[in-house]
């Protein structure tokens, strides 16, 4: 039950070369690979002959040779040779998907092919922005993907969950605002005149003592993208009001590809816009979130373990506004696909 229609991330940029990368996307089995020119291709990773992953086997040239029988197939999915006969069968072919590199990531569209049209493809130009450094990285989600979606559009777990880097006390009783525009929503929150988060003292380099206007703006768009403008600045010093230049801001980036329907592919990236001249900077953030996130992962797991054991009654907050839309959004998008989408692919 995902969304088909969309651009997903299926991969970082430098994970796909001149050997095949095998990954379930959306239930599906897709092995990646670059042609000679560099040009990436996404094809069903599974032989049409009987259902041998392509990606165990070897590429000749821009072509994929099956590990089993040896058939081959070229960048568009089509069978190209058939050792055993000269005949090659017209129904011989794997899926092509549609793929777009770009800010680093290697983009797939697992629907309707007609309807891949590459600007509809999210920002997230940060990571090509020279204003900008980030680093980034990917983790498996042992849960459904929207778990990881509400947990980032609910903040309040960062005093729990994340207290040395992320969370301060204040965090759970702010004030947050929450807004949509079309199948996008927005959660606004500002903790004024509050001492920095342990992670914010340290990349924006306060003072002892010294008070903080923190915000976090976060941003979902479907089928399962988050993108937080984070940041702090010295108390009183009109961050609220557009002058951020008294502290510092990053960008955490997010983007979720469901593997199964318990199981996804999470690719991020923090970008942040001082001390560009320093790479540890770029080593020390992706290390300070990547220990964050796996605190995040090891509460899904925990989550969807106990949701495994059947349905039992759950309580909503006033804090849960926004994954409730945002859930609300997912439904509503997967059913009108399914009800326009051809047979076969609705029952996928
Ligand atoms: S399974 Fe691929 S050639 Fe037989
Ligand atoms: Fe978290």
């Amino acid at each position: 039950m995902f969304i088909r229609n969309a651009w997903y991330v299926g991969a970082w940029d430098h994970e796909v070369g001149r050997v095949m990368r095998r990954r379930i996307l959306l239930g599906e089995p897709v092995a990646f690979f670059r042609r000679e020119d560099g040009v990436p291709v996404a094809l069903e990773d599974r032989c049409c002959h009987r259902q041998a992953p392509l990606s165990l086997g070897k590429l000749v040239g821009n072509t994929v040779e099956c590990p089993y029988h040896g058939l081959q197939f070229d960048a568009t999915g089509a069978c190209v040779k058939v050792p055993s006969q000269d005949r090659v069968p017209a129904s011989a072919r794997v899926k092509s998907y549609p793929v777009v590199e770009r800010n680093h990531w290697i983009w797939i569209w697992m629907g309707d092919p007609a309807k891949a049209d590459p600007a509809l493809i999210e920002d997230f130009h940060w990571m090509d922005d020279p204003h900008w450094g980030f680093g980034g990285s990917s983790l498996h989600v042992d849960a459904n993907y929207l778990l990881l979606v509400e947990n980032l559009l609910d903040t309040t777990h960062l005093p729990f969950l994340h207290p040395e880097s992320l969370g301060t006390g204040a965090f759970a009783r702010s004030e947050f605002e929450v807004t949509r525009e079309g199948d996008r929503i927005k959660v606004t929150r500002w903790l004024m005149d509050q001492p920095p988060a342990p992670f914010h003292q340290r990349m924006g380099d306060f003072a002892d003592g010294v008070n903080v206007d923190r915000w976090q703006i976060a941003q979902f768009a479907p089928p399962s993208f988050v993108k937080l403008d984070v940041g702090s600045a010295i108390a009183g010093t009109g961050a609220r009001q557009g002058d951020r230049s008294k502290g510092m801001n990053m960008f955490n980036l997010n983007a979720i590809t469901p593997e199964t329907e318990k199981t996804a592919h999470y690719f991020w990236a923090q970008a942040y816009n001082f001390k560009l001249d320093q790479r540890w900077i770029s080593d020390l953030v992706r290390q300070q979130v990547n220990a964050a996130f796996l605190q995040d992962m090891t509460m899904l797991t925990a989550q969807q373990q106990n949701m495994d054991l059947g349905p039992s009654p759950v309580v909503n907050l006033g804090q849960d506004k926004a994954w409730v839309a945002m859930r609300q959004i997912v439904a509503r998008l997967v059913a009108e696909e399914q009800q326009t989408a051809p047979r076969s692919v609705a029952a996928a």
